[in-house]
């Protein structure tokens, strides 16, 4: 396994680009279930996610040309699978994505249920509810869903919580379906929108995607579609966070300032400052931030996917902050590791306590969760010292290239293979 070994105190200075969305990508590259035709996606980040489901589409049958590159080609035209299975499914989540689209264009699809994660149980009780509501029959069988449908009907559908992945999967089904499906609560991530922008090149009928309300005109056929996806917003405020961090002055280039708008506002708060551009982000400052309180919220808010890594720049903060995190129920992995590098934070259920130290000590320190790795390495780069982050396979499961980025800003980091 890999590790990082990051010697901190350099203020990270210069410009980096944004990488193309893991969250817009994984469903973008499922849509292609949805066609026999050709679909072309640019801006696929290379990323274990990406890997992950290639490889799950290539067992349905997906054929996929340019692996490894920005630019891909996916064709679902010999699909003689209809089963996603558990060794492949526990390891990413978003394998569940498949449900919906296997539904609406074979009227079949197995698939295993995810099974927890370290940062909480994960359900899917809304997706196969909803899917239930479009004619679908849904039993579970051996830690599998079975789901059939000889052809889903539109129907009106409110979710019962925001899901983006649910909110994707019912979107994707209803393309197909008989009539017009509305979905309610629907999540209003970018990342939605960036799907109903494909589904819709591909001849789907969309409306309000971004919006709480969505609905979907089913059609008897999609085409092909190429297809470019958005900026990751989470990567870009990441690096926002980097720059914060360690005292820097960071342009984040070909990124997309209006899906931060909740992170700028927060960032500003602590005093950082922060400046826009239509494609590009500039952070910097150099005196020491102040503690500010912050509550996770489904996008516009607060993103959840971005709490670990504004706790490490809370933890050095002058004065305390409140973080609550309200959306799962177990993303916290990552305080006991910032503890060990003398972080003063106390978590009481999904409230975690923060009160800023002048400085963290660098320690060894280990990888739990996707985010949770990221929150670890912003906090090598402004500890005292050295810090070596094992296990950092999660932290590949959604960041390109991440310590090259980061030389490139003046880290002082390597990757080295145990
Ligand atoms: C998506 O996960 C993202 N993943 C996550 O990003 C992100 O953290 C999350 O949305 C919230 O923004 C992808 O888009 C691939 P949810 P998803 O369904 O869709 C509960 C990252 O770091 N819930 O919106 O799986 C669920 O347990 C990843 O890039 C149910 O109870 O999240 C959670 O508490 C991590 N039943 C909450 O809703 C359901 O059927 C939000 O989950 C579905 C969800």
């Amino acid at each position: 396994m890999d590790k990082l070994i990051i010697r901190g105190g350099a203020p990270l200075r210069g410009q980096v680009e944004a990488g193309g969305a893991k969250n817009a990508a994984l469903p973008a590259m499922v849509a292609s279930l949805l066609t026999g035709e050709s679909i072309r996606l640019h801006r696929v980040p290379q990323l274990g996610d990406v890997r992950t489901i290639v490889g799950l589409l290539n067992h349905l049958g997906v054929s996929v040309e340019g692996r490894g590159r920005e630019t891909i080609s996916l064709r679902a035209d010999h699909i003689g699978q209809f089963e996603a299975p558990y060794q492949l499914v526990k390891t990413m989540r978003a394998s569940v994505l498949v449900l919906g689209p296997l539904l609406a264009r074979f009227g079949r699809a197995r698939v295993s249920l995810p099974g927890g994660c370290a940062i909480g149980t994960r359900p899917i009780n809304l997706h196969l509810a909803a899917l239930e509501k479009m004619g679908a029959t849904v039993s579970l069988d051996a830690g599998y869903v079975e789901a059939k449908a000889p052809r889903l009907k539109g129907a009106r559908i409110t979710f019962d919580g925001q899901t983006v992945t649910g909110t994707e999967n019912l979107m994707m089904a209803a393309t197909l379906a008989d009539g017009v499906t509305v979905l309610e609560n629907a999540a209003c991530e970018p990342e939605v929108a960036d799907l109903a922008a494909l589904l819709n090149r591909m001849g789907a009928r969309i409306e309000g995607a971004g919006t709480p309300t969505i609905s979907i005109e089913g059609v008897n056929h999609l085409h092909g579609a190429e297809h470019e996806v958005i900026p990751d917003r989470v990567e870009t405020g990441t690096f926002m966070v980097a720059a914060a961090i360690t005292g820097g002055d960071v342009t984040i280039n070909r990124c997309l300032p209006c899906h931060l708008e909740a992170i700028t506002e927060k960032l500003r708060e602590t005093g950082v400052l922060v400046e826009e551009t239509d494609s590009s982000i500039r952070v910097w400052g150099d005196e020491r931030v102040q503690g500010v309180n912050i509550r996770t919220q489904p996008y516009p808010g607060f993103a959840t996917d971005m709490q670990a890594q504004i706790m490490a720049l809370m933890s050095i903060a002058q004065g305390s902050s409140v973080i609550t995190e309200t959306v799962f129920e177990n993303r916290f992995m990552h305080v006991n590791e910032l503890l060990r590098m003398g972080a003063d934070i106390k978590v009481i259920g999904t409230t975690a306590f923060v009160h800023g130290v002048p400085m963290l000590s660098g320690a060894p320190v280990m990888a739990t969760d996707l985010r949770a790795s990221a929150s670890l390495v912003l906090a090598g780069l402004a500890a005292q010292g050295i810090t070596t982050v094992s296990r950092v396979y999660h932290l590949d499961r959604g960041y390109e290239s991440i310590e090259q980025k980061l030389l490139g800003l003046g880290a002082s980091i390597e990757r080295v293979t145990e």
